[in-house]
């Protein structure tokens, strides 16, 4: 299937590990333009060199950016438009499940884990906005199969994510018909140094039996996996879907709707 990405103007938040990487270098392969962010300056800078050999033609932009602030996202934004005369396709992708585990988390956490998955979902969204010149496009967020139901993730988590699923069907609904908007609910997805990475090496056996007794297919996904799915999101292929949230998560919530 031709997705028809060639030469479209791409932006993804989080681009340096797992899930975001893969998006990144799914969007590549496919000829778009891309460009993307995270905090670390090192680690962006050698991702960066490590993709212009991997994709010799590409067109690359990178921007050492916490999604989490307003101003500082909106430069990228305002960069990324100037150099490029507008954008095409957003993925907000930046997130992070790591929080605590009693019921509640302290008003502190709470609000930070707000700030990492929901703020950034949000301040992307405004950005996506503000510099949209051709009233068209597509702006695509992650969620997790953790804002559809409670599964034991932390409540904070869970909660932020559940918000981000009400911001892309508000935002889709808004928009249409020339914007489209819509989310993905990951189930487990491995990658190295990422979340279940770090379970696996304090305790392999546990998360093996999670897995198996949880997972139909009795594995992980991959973020390539998760990367195909946003491709065709967002690319016309799709071009009747907007509003939706697409689960991808080898049926770990098939008995829970
Ligand atoms: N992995 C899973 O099982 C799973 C399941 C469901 C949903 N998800 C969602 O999928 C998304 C990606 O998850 P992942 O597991 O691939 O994450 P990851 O491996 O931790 O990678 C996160 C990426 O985002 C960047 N990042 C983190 N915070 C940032 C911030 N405030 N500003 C800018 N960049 C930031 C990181 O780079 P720096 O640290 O250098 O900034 C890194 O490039 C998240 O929204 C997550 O909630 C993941």
């Amino acid at each position: 299937m031709n997705l028809n990405l060639k030469g479209k103007r791409v932006f993804v938040s989080g681009g340096t590990r797992g899930i975001g990487l893969a998006i990144v270098k799914g969007f590549l392969s496919e000829g778009a333009h891309v460009a993307f962010s995270s905090r670390n300056e090192e680690s962006i800078k050698q991702i960066t060199k490590d993709l212009k050999k991997e994709f010799s033609d590409s067109v690359l932009l990178y921007f050492v950016s916490d999604a989490t602030d307003p101003e500082k996202t909106k430069d990228v934004f305002e960069s990324i438009i100037s150099e490029w005369n507008g954008l095409d396709i957003v993925v907000s992708n930046v997130g992070d499940g790591r929080s605590t585990q009693e019921p509640l988390q302290s008003s502190e956490q709470f609000e930070s884990t707000m700030r990492t998955n929901l703020k950034s979902a949000e301040i992307i969204a405004r950005e996506f906005l503000n510099g949209n010149k051709t009233g068209k496009g597509s702006l695509l967020f992650i969620s997790s199969i953790t804002g559809l139901e409670a599964f034991g993730a932390p409540t904070d988590y869970s909660v932020a994510k559940a918000a981000i699923i009400a911001l892309s069907k508000n935002l889709a609904r808004k928009l249409a018909p020339d914007i489209r908007v819509n989310c993905i609910s990951p189930g487990n997805v491995y990658s190295p140094g990422g979340s279940w990475d770090e379970k696996i090496q304090k305790d392999p056996e546990r998360i093996k039996k999670i897995i198996d007794s949880t997972v139909p297919m009795k594995r992980f996904g991959t973020p390539e996996e998760i990367a195909d799915l946003v491709l065709f999101l967002s690319s016309e292929r799709a071009s009747f879907i907007t509003g939706s949230c697409v689960v991808i998560d080898g049926g770990q919530t098939v008995g829970f709707h």
